[in-house]
């Protein structure tokens, strides 16, 4: 098989490590997903991951609580998954370098794109953690500006639904799946896929995202290979 892409970014949502439980991590869960990123790795494709923290905590809980606050958990909870991630594809013999936007510097390294670009260069997958280190931008914000900033081809966008839709396939049975989609067309039918920061960050530096479910994991091989999978969103 071959690769389609030399550098992608891959969105994992902190929700897929949770597996059937939903809440925390799942180590067989992590290490399927974990297996399908190494046979990418395998062809020579350069790898990045932002991955979120829904699996640990979901956002601010109630209008009581300061919204900062909340945002600053949510990033927290995304090193907790950039560690797991790390840990299971360390152990599959794949070098990883997790880069926080926070500096934790004892537990990984700060972000700094240029030493990003060289772990990329030199064969590391890097997991970048702790979202962009600001409150009030989502993890698919980050892996949007991590995408600009490394020069990734494309974002790999790993969901818990096989495609885009013009309205919930779990509600509306007759929901249309769309094969392809431009930003604009994302943003003015209003369609959940990213938020609208992140849509606009793709569509101002022409970074593709294709949408796709991770239900099988092997999709993500699927995905990197160019077969047909998902929603292609562009131009
Ligand atoms: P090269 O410079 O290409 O050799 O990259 P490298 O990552 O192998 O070298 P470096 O000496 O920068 O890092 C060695 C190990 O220490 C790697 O596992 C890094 O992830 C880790 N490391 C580097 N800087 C930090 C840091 O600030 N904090 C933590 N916790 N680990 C770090």
């Amino acid at each position: 098989m071959k690769a389609k892409y030399e550098r992608v970014m891959i969105k994992l949502s902190g929700e897929a490590l949770a597996g059937e439980k939903g809440f925390g991590i799942n180590p067989s869960t992590v290490k399927n997903i974990c297996t399908s990123i190494k046979s990418v790795y395998d062809l020579g494709v350069e790898i990045s991951i932002v991955v979120g923290g829904g699996n640990f905590w979901r956002g601010r809980q109630s209008d009581e609580m300061d919204k900062s606050t909340a945002d600053y958990m949510g990033m927290l909870a995304t090193v907790l998954n950039a560690l797991a991630l790390q840990d299971s594809l360390e152990g599959m013999g794949v070098p990883v370098r997790v880069q926080t936007a926070i500096e934790m510097r004892e537990i990984a390294e700060p972000y700094i794109k240029r030493k990003a670009v060289r772990h990329l260069e030199k064969n590391r997958i890097v997991i970048f953690a702790a979202g962009t280190g600001n409150p009030f931008f989502t993890t698919d914000t980050t892996a949007a500006l991590r995408a600009a900033e490394i020069d990734a081809n494309i974002i790999l966008l790993a969901k818990n639904v096989d495609a885009v839709y013009d309205s919930d396939p779990n509600l509306n049975p007759d929901a249309k799946k769309y094969s392809h989609l431009s930003y604009l067309d994302v943003i003015n039918r209003g369609l959940k896929v990213m938020d609208s920061t992140a849509i606009t960050l793709c569509m101002d530096n022409h970074i593709p995202i294709l949408v796709f479910g991770l239900n099988d994991p092997q999709n993500i091989l699927r995905a990197i290979s160019g077969e047909k999978i998902g929603t292609l969103i562009n131009g």
